[in-house]
């Protein structure tokens, strides 16, 4: 099994709506019993909380429902059970590398790093101007090099 962990600020808005797209992706290539897919917030701010009504509906628009879903905060047993942890921008990533043992740092990566051109750029997050879309425009080019990056690198 190859476990991937998808994180953001809240986990209400880019992280739960890449976990759902990356669910998709890996039923899509009957991947389901070989790769886990989870998702957690830096804060717990939204702790118990479903997704934004606009990530619900950006996903819906896309035949995916994330309602079941729900925030919580990544703990330290995630940075255990995780293969690999894909932060949505550049503060995500500096609060995940301050939490991670030095044995767990190699795990942590920028979701458009994957993305050639857009390697070294934040996820914005739709929060603020619930650019639903964009974000799920953007996951939609990150995640499938993901999927392959795990199939060609973790199994
Ligand atoms: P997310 O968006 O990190 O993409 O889930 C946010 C959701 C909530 C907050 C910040 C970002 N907040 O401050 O509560």
């Amino acid at each position: 099994m190859t476990n991937v962990l998808f994180v953001c600020l809240g986990n209400i808005c880019r992280s739960p709506m890449a976990e759902g797209l990356f669910k998709k992706l890996i039923s899509d290539q009957n991947l389901q019993a070989k790769i886990n897919v989870d998702s957690a917030g830096i804060s717990d701010e939204e702790e118990g909380n479903q997704p934004h009504p606009g990530a619900q509906a950006e996903m819906a628009k896309h035949g995916l429902d994330i309602s079941n879903l729900r925030s919580r905060p990544i703990t330290t047993a995630d940075f255990h059970w995780a293969d690999l942890i894909i932060g949505m921008d550049s503060q995500n990533i500096y609060y995940l590398k301050q939490m991670a043992d030095s044995s767990d740092q190699k795990k942590i990566h920028l979701c458009l790093d994957i993305v050639e051109k857009e390697a070294g750029q934040d996820i914005p997050d739709p929060w603020y101007d619930h650019k639903f879309g964009r974000t799920y425009q953007q996951l939609s080019r990150a995640l499938p090099k993901w999927l392959d990056y795990v199939k060609s690198n973790l199994h």
